[in-house]
């Protein structure tokens, strides 16, 4: 069984496009989305419009869809999140907001974990360091966690030996920490960001989970970045958001 596993999507609908069309040609049988559906970019109804139609999904809500549903206070942002979710609280439909309230912060299945950030916090804390990785071990009971937020493709894994590898995973590059017993080996994964990446390569970011062969790959996509700078202009939002874009920072 195949999932695609996609994060951050932040209302950029030419990433998102490029991504969920790579999804459809793959054919898999799932969908893993680590949350910020919302937030920064111009398209935040029509990105949850499109994702609330993916078979098999399995999301969470990250600390932008929360900010914008107003459980997280905008004052603990930066001044262009800060703006944006203003905007994007304006621009989503009661729909749209209802599903966003709906949303759990974690998910624990079966095969896998599903959070934004952190077990810990699971909307706000930013997976970054081997310490943060060990100390939320405790807190996982079904390996591969899945996480987004830092906006960055990068696994951790813990190896027989009690060591912890991190590695930031390239274009097609494929990684497997979670060798037999599934489920037991501590290993998380984060696919980058569809709308935002911040590793300085701007296109978009996504990732297959073999859940049999125990394989993450990460892809990455080119989109219209010129197009979405375009909207984010005409929508008013700040200058910096539609810039990044460019630098995939
Ligand atoms: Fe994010």
């Amino acid at each position: 069984m195949r999932y695609a596993v996609f994060s951050d999507v932040h209302g950029n609908l030419e990433a998102l496009g490029a991504v969920l069309d790579f999804c459809h040609a793959s054919r898999v049988d799932g969908h893993i989305c680590c949350g910020d559906v919302v937030g920064y970019g111009p398209n935040p109804e029509e990105c949850l419009g499109l994702i609330r139609q993916l078979k098999n999904l399995h999301i969470v809500c990250g600390n932008h869809d929360l900010a914008v549903i107003g459980r997280i206070d905008v004052e603990w942002f930066n001044p262009y999140a800060r703006a944006a979710t203003l905007w994007t609280r304006a621009a989503l439909s009661d729909g749209s907001r209802l599903y966003l309230e709906n949303l759990t912060a974690r998910l624990d299945l079966p095969d896998f974990t599903v959070v934004h950030g952190t077990p810990r916090r699971p909307a706000d804390e930013y997976m970054l360091s081997v310490a943060q990785f060990k100390n939320n071990m405790s807190r996982v009971k079904a390996w591969p966690l899945f996480c987004g937020h830092s906006h960055m493709p990068v696994s951790f894994h813990c190896t027989a030996e009690g060591k912890v590898e991190t590695y930031f995973i390239e274009d097609h590059q494929c990684v497997t920490g979670d060798v037999a017993p599934y489920g037991i080996v501590p290993v998380a994964y984060n696919p980058g960001s569809v709308g935002q990446p911040r590793d300085h390569d701007k296109r978009a970011s996504c990732a297959l989970w073999d859940r049999e062969a125990r394989t993450f790959q990460v892809f990455r996509f080119a989109y219209d970045v010129a197009a979405t700078q375009a909207k984010i202009r005409s929508a008013g939002l700040p200058e910096y958001l539609a810039l990044r874009l460019a630098y995939g920072q």
